[in-house]
């Protein structure tokens, strides 16, 4: 049966065409969401996607979501670096969790090397821009197929 997956999207990444292109590339979120849609269609998966730019928000979203999920495909943006409350909610639900960034976060400012999220996901794919979140849908959906 088609996996049900969880695409979340945090702070600020509803800016993304306009914002930094120099490091987030000229993509806007709705062509990136178009994109994973077309990818699904192709493993057979079914995606939930939301993005907010409130921390309470994407805790209630995984809290809500997590379970009637079978994985989460997560970019946390910020609150990867800051969110103990993300961390804790992703925990809960005991799903697999893959973490994506658009951008390699360790070639950049030092207080991005650090995620609170890392040590809890399966695994975690950065820096190939739009393409972070197509690997990492392919790895999440590849890794629930493996647990059947
Ligand atoms: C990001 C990297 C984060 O450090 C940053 O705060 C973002 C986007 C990325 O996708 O490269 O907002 O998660």
């Amino acid at each position: 049966m088609g996996k049900k997956i969880l695409v979340l999207h945090g702070p600020n990444l509803n800016l993304l065409g306009e914002r930094e292109p120099e490091i987030y590339g000229k993509m806007t979120l709705a062509q990136i969401d178009e994109m994973l849609r077309g990818e699904a269609k192709k493993l057979g998966a079914e995606l939930t996607i939301f993005q907010s730019n409130h921390e309470g928000e994407i805790v209630d979203q995984i809290q809500k979501q997590g379970k009637p999920h079978d994985g989460i495909l997560i970019n946390a943006a910020s609150l990867t670096h800051t969110s103990i409350a993300v961390r804790d909610a992703l925990v809960f639900t005991g799903k697999p969790v893959v973490e994506v960034h658009l951008s390699n976060v360790m070639k950049r400012e030092e207080f991005r090397h650090h995620s609170f999220l890392s040590d809890i996901a399966v695994g975690v794919i950065m820096g190939f821009g739009p393409a972070s979140y197509r690997l990492g849908l392919e790895a999440l959906v590849e890794t629930l197929s493996a647990k059947r």
